[in-house]
């Protein structure tokens, strides 16, 4: 075993010099985001109060590749490349053939993948002179990426935290200030989103992007930036698979399947995207799946519609798998998967069959989470968590199978800021909240009018 390698790094030069666009490679045509007044296809113009131009050309750009400016690939030197390992000692421990490798993302200062796409949006802010973002957060890493980011690059950040992480994660809230971001329990009381939905006590994603989307929309030196779910996000996030493939050639293996969490698609997809690109391309046999939470079961459970991106409906109408925009998920402490939909781009890839979905309780995740800890060394957040389940079910199935499968995960985050989530498992204090028929019935009956997709 001392001989085997299990890291594979790159160098500095190797840091992808573009993104990787699928739009460009899905046939036909995607579906359009709606005007959520005329519910007729959004003028990609409707996003400028919000976002900058440089995003809103990247969002509808039909080049394959877009090149990654500069700035951007300057500050990730920081961090990248990530490394590559694999994971010889759970795979010795699970007594599996297959063989497992990880890409990790908690080596950035912020811990997780998010500042992938931080560094990229607040860029394209600075150059159009934005001088303020205001942003959500889950459980903490989005906005402790763009609190990172905004200071990387001069600007001011503000956060809605999601009330229930901000009681689970305090840290987080202080890492954020370290890099001099103010910080918001939500619902708060200082936008009007916030008031409306002041009995949600515990707060959902939904809720704290409309109350940060309400203060950029009000103020002309002040954007909104979001962490996942739309297609500059996730094109953002395809350095890690264009990485990975550059590592796993390293370790000369091609995997059979590739597995990442899903809150709003951004990590599964950075991963996924460059292999998806290869397999639409060239035709090549690989498997995807995207592990969720039971508690908000969105690609396993959620109705196919346009519904908003939103709780209060402030934003375009967005086609995609949704448990309806205001259902507020029980408190888990994957926090980044409390979405009530996911991005359209991996939704479309679920309802073509290129990507399976699976849904996990959240005792099985930190169970998985502590026995990858345990032979790793590594605690991994508890979004990824969800991956990692996924992840020893696929090499026990390779087991039985006697098949020497080749498993590629994202471990997207760590999970230093989550132990009181760890002690609550240890201590057999952890629920395990599940999505109900009544939930969904709920859910649909609350769905915006919208035509209906096929
Ligand atoms: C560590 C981590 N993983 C996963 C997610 C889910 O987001 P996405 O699906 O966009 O990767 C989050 C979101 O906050 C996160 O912090």
């Amino acid at each position: 075993m001392a001989e085997e390698r299990l890291k594979f790094n790159l160098d500095e030069a190797d840091i992808p010099a573009a993104w990787v666009n699928l739009m460009a490679d899905l046939p036909g045509e995607a579906l359009p985001p709606l005007d959520p007044r005329s519910k007729q296809p959004a003028e990609p113009a409707s996003l400028s109060p919000i976002f900058p131009l440089g995003l809103i050309q990247q969002e509808v750009s039909p080049e394959p590749e877009i090149e990654i400016p500069g700035p951007v690939r300057d500050a990730y030197r920081l961090w990248r490349p990530t490394p590559l390992y694999r994971a010889r000692r759970l795979e010795q421990e699970l007594g599996t053939p297959a063989h497992i490798y990880y890409k990790y993302e908690g080596v950035s200062p912020p811990g997780s993948h998010k500042p992938n796409t931080a560094v990229a949006q607040v860029y394209e802010n600075a150059a159009a002179g934005i001088k303020k973002l205001t942003t959500e957060t889950g459980a903490g890493q989005w906005g402790s990426a763009l609190a990172f980011a905004c200071r990387l690059f001069g600007l001011e950040c503000e956060v809605w935290m999601v009330g229930s992480s901000y009681d689970q994660k305090p840290y987080r809230r202080s890492m954020m200030e370290v890099w001099g971001a103010t910080v918001h329990r939500s619902p708060s009381d200082r936008t009007e989103a916030g008031r409306s939905q002041r009995e949600h006590t515990t707060g959902s994603l939904g809720i704290a992007i409309s109350e940060a989307v309400e203060v950029a929309a009000q103020n002309a030196d002040t954007n909104y930036s979001l962490g996942s779910v739309l297609n500059h996000v996730l094109l953002h996030q395809t350095v890690i698979g264009q990485e990975a493939i550059a590592q796993l050639q390293l370790a000369g293996e091609e995997p059979d399947m590739v597995i990442g969490c899903v809150g709003g698609g951004s990590n599964f997809a950075g991963l996924a995207i460059p292999f998806l690109r290869r397999v639409i391309r060239e035709g090549i046999g690989m498997r995807f799946i995207a592990a969720e939470p039971a508690a908000c079961p969105t690609l396993t459970r959620g109705v196919y519609a346009y519904d908003f991106g939103d709780t209060v409906g402030l934003t375009p109408l967005m086609p995609m798998y949704t448990l309806g925009h205001d259902f507020v998920p029980p408190p888990v402490h994957a926090g980044g998967l409390r979405y009530h939909g996911d991005s359209p781009l991996v939704c479309g890839l679920v309802r073509q069959g290129l990507v399976e979905p699976r849904a996990y309780r959240q005792n099985e995740t930190f169970e998985a989470a502590v026995q990858f800890a345990r032979a790793e060394g590594i605690i991994p957040a508890p979004e990824p968590a969800h991956a990692i389940r996924a992840v020893i079910d696929e090499a026990d199935a390779a087991r039985e199978a006697g098949e020497e499968r080749v498993i590629l995960f994202g471990l997207c985050g760590h999970g230093h800021f989550d132990l009181s989530a760890y002690d609550a498992y240890l201590a057999g204090q952890l629920e395990d909240p599940e999505f109900s028929e009544a939930d969904m019935d709920a859910a649909l009956a609350r769905l915006p009018e919208a035509p209906a997709l096929a």
